[in-house]
């Protein structure tokens, strides 16, 4: 399936400028979403969310949705609480009686009742494409996985069933979404907190696109500061720490240890992300740990926020297409503040499978260019 959905984006082309169209397009209604609250306090949470959503929509399920869709609203929050919740990756995942001890200690109803809703709105998805579908005018993902879907019914006994399809746009939909507006929102905090970092960002802009334009993709190659500090906030916003849990198939020996088959392993992301010994003064926001002595981008192995090996994750080029456009096109239109002079924004979190900053406010004042 893991095959089929990478194919799929390929022919789809993710991460090529047929994308990088689609994610401008949302940047431009973003900007505009900030600008409407005048330099005023706000929590951006909602409207990145929605932004970040529309671009997976657009290109997985052909569809995208305005800032005040109370549906769209709705499935973002759901996919928030649902990543976010301790208990996704807590006992649950090792010991799955313990959803049926009374009283329900740990949200196994809820985070089910989550997760069956936007399963509904996938399947919704996969029946209103089946309907309109024209095999010689594919529109995006989901036409593709209808299209491989016929064809291996045509040809064989079809292991492709729409149960295996509604779990993959499931996947794309959850990975798309949330992954990419929290770090997002960690960039703002961060940029928040060290003002030199985005008044450097605004100069190497300023410098090589031009005050007041519209940072593209093709510009990354001479905005190298930006690019780092986008490296920077991976690492410390550490988005998704343990990874994803994975069953081992059969026993294999690792150093010393014997893992065996069915062990569910967390591969530990956070101590890649903070280990001393390759990154200096770990806990300090430092963009400049990826700019090297000519100021081009100092290149790490020791940097995963998107895990390594076989099921490294699918929509990698596509969240370092829009954190860059985002990220940038932010702070090359607004000066962002903390909300209130003074008052440094907090940098506390919620732990679930996804590690996010919790809601804060903001200033976000208009340059006037
Ligand atoms: C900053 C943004 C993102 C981060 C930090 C991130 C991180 C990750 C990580 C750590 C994994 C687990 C890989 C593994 O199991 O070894 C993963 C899987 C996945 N991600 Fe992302 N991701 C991001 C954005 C996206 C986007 C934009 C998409 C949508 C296209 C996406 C779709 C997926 C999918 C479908 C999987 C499951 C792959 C599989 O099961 O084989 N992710 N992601």
């Amino acid at each position: 399936m893991r095959t089929t959905l990478i194919r799929a984006f390929r022919e789809q082309r993710v991460g090529k400028a047929e994308t990088e169209t689609i994610i401008l397009k949302e940047v431009a209604t973003l900007l505009e979403k900030v600008k409407e609250k005048d330099g005023k306090p706000f929590d951006i949470n909602q409207p990145i969310h929605i932004s970040i959503a529309n671009v997976i929509c657009s290109i997985s399920f052909g569809c995208r949705y305005s800032h005040d869709d109370v549906y769209i609203s709705k499935l973002v929050s759901l996919i928030d609480d649902f990543l976010v919740n301790p208990n996704v990756i807590g006992p649950l995942t090792f010991l799955p009686f313990l959803k049926y001890i009374p009283f329900d200690p740990f949200q196994w109803s809820k985070l089910r009742r989550m997760s069956d809703e936007l399963r509904e709105h996938c399947r919704s998805i996969l029946t209103n494409h089946r309907e309109s579908y024209n095999p010689g005018q594919i529109r995006d993902v989901v036409d593709r996985l209808i299209d491989k879907q016929n064809t291996e019914n045509d040809t064989s006994e079809s292991s492709f069933t729409d149960d295996k399809l509604i779990q993959s746009l499931f996947e794309l939909f959850m990975g798309g979404t949330d992954t990419t507006s929290t770090a997002m929102r960690w960039f703002i905090l961060f940029v928040i907190k060290n003002p030199d970092v985005q008044h450097r960002m605004r100069k190497e802009i300023k410098e090589n696109v031009g005050e007041g334009s519209l940072v593209t993709w093709q510009d990354k190659q001479c905005l190298r500061f930006c690019e780092a500090v986008i490296l920077e906030t991976l690492r410390m916003g550490n988005i998704a720490p343990f990874s994803i849990p994975h069953t081992v198939s059969q026993d294999f020996i690792l150093s010393d240890y014997v893992i065996p088959k069915d062990a569910i392993l967390f591969p530990s992301i956070d101590s890649v992300n903070f280990d001393p010994e390759k990154f200096e003064d770990v806990r300090r926001f430092n963009p400049d740990r990826f700019v090297d002595e000519n100021g081009e981008l100092r290149r790490t192995n020791y940097l995963m926020p998107f895990s390594t090996g076989r099921r490294a994750c699918i929509g990698e080029s596509l969240a370092r297409m829009e954190l860059f456009l985002f990220a940038t096109n932010l702070v090359n239109t607004f000066e962002l503040l903390a909300e209130q002079d003074g008052l440094e924004p907090s940098m506390e979190y919620n732990l679930g499978l996804v590690h996010g900053p919790k809601p804060y406010k903001l200033r976000a004042v208009h340059f006037n260019h």
